[in-house]
């Protein structure tokens, strides 16, 4: 089955031909073509909703084009079209929800609504594939056409029961994946997501929207005991998460803090990572232990952080677990096409578009 999968959920506009056989136990995939807005957004600070949607509605059908022609096939040959039906920002999936629609009534295609947190998790069963195929729209933005220069190798399979982290700029979740379709959200934030901590601090250091990965980076310099920032939640027997604490707690140290030279800023980006850090990985590691499962998946922007993975990995030995950790490809962690494809597949129900409505507060039922 080959199906064309499109997400607008946030900033990015992404359109991806993915296919899975019947006898291959991962999706493949043919193109995931990604027209960001960030450079916008850096501008702004963070994103503002009726420009993000804006720039998708320029956006969307060049993207669906390039994929198609990317992948080398026609709208005769696509099976299903999948798209995100939410959580997200209403105009933004309005964008792709209602091309869709369209897409699917002029091609008379069956239709798959998409969560868009499975779309993340679901990431882990997209197949090893080249680099060039996950990309930027270089003719619409030549100038974020990045690769992915870490690509897996091997294709492990993943045992049920599995454990999954959702950690993106809008959401930290925890949920119980018994198998495809049936799954139990554990706990989520209370406040704000982890990648929402990560882009808040960076703004209050001077860094640019998003800062997740700029936090990574400089962090990689600084000491991360250097200042003992608060865990939140982290004994509370739960998985609740919560960051607003940790962001008041960062902005009340900087104001005591004269000059934000480069060495300190260094040390604020490692201490503030430890921190996220150390309260994803407890609460992950309990629930591991609690569910006994056999996998943990990881997905969303914040799974791009190699530092979280490496330290998961560790603690997971600590623990003394048996279960396979699985993180997608790291251009496959943030927004795009290609996840909400593997997600339709899996536990997806095609209809008729007559019947799909783009759904803001879409949660876990
Ligand atoms: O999944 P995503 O693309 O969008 C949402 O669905 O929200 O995630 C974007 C988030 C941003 O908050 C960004 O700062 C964060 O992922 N992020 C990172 C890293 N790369 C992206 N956070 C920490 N470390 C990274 N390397
Ligand atoms: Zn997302």
């Amino acid at each position: 089955m080959k199906t064309l999968a499109i997400e607008t959920s946030c900033d990015e506009t992404g359109a991806s031909v993915v296919e899975k056989k019947n006898n291959q136990p991962f999706v493949q995939i043919h193109s995931n073509i990604i027209a960001t807005s960030l450079g916008l957004h850096a501008k702004t600070g963070g994103i503002i909703p009726e420009a993000a949607a804006r720039e998708q509605s320029k956006y969307i059908i060049p993207v669906i084009k390039e994929s198609l022609f990317v992948a080398k096939t026609t709208p005769e040959a696509i099976d299903a079209i999948a798209v995100t039906i939410g959580p997200g920002l209403i105009g933004s999936l309005l964008i792709g929800v209602e091309t869709a629609k369209t897409l699917a009534f002029a091609w008379n295609k069956p239709i798959i609504p998409v969560n868009h947190l499975f779309g993340h998790i679901y990431a882990n069963w997209i197949s090893s594939c080249h680099p060039a195929l996950i990309k930027c729209h270089s003719r619409l933005d030549p100038e974020s056409t990045k690769e992915d220069s870490d690509f897996h190798q091997n294709d492990k399979r993943i045992s049920f029961p599995a454990l999954g982290l959702i950690v993106s700029g809008g959401h930290t979740d925890l949920i119980l994946i018994k198998n495809h379709g049936n799954i139990q959200w554990l706990g989520g934030t209370k406040d704000d997501a982890a990648g929402e901590a990560f882009d808040k601090i960076g703004r209050m250091i001077g860094f640019p929207y998003p800062s997740g990965s700029m936090i990574e980076e400089r962090a990689k310099k600084g000491n991360p005991k250097t200042y003992n920032f608060p865990r939140p939640m982290i004994y509370s027997h739960t998985a609740d998460f919560s960051f607003s604490g940790l962001k008041a707690a960062v902005f009340r140290e900087i104001k005591t803090i004269e000059q934000l030279n480069s060495e300190t800023i260094d040390n604020i980006c490692a201490s503030v990572q430890q921190a996220i850090i150390d309260v994803l990985v407890k609460k992950t590691l309990d629930a591991a232990r609690e569910y006994n499962v056999k996998s943990i998946l990881l997905g969303g922007g914040v799974a791009a952080n190699q530092t979280l993975v490496e330290s998961l990995k560790l603690n997971a030995i600590r623990y003394n677990l048996n279960a396979e950790i699985f993180v997608p490809q790291k251009s496959l962690c943030t927004d795009n096409g290609a996840m909400i494809g593997a997600a339709a597949f899996y536990m997806g129900k095609p209809t008729s578009w007559k019947n799909i409505q783009a759904n803001p507060e879409l949660y876990f039922d």
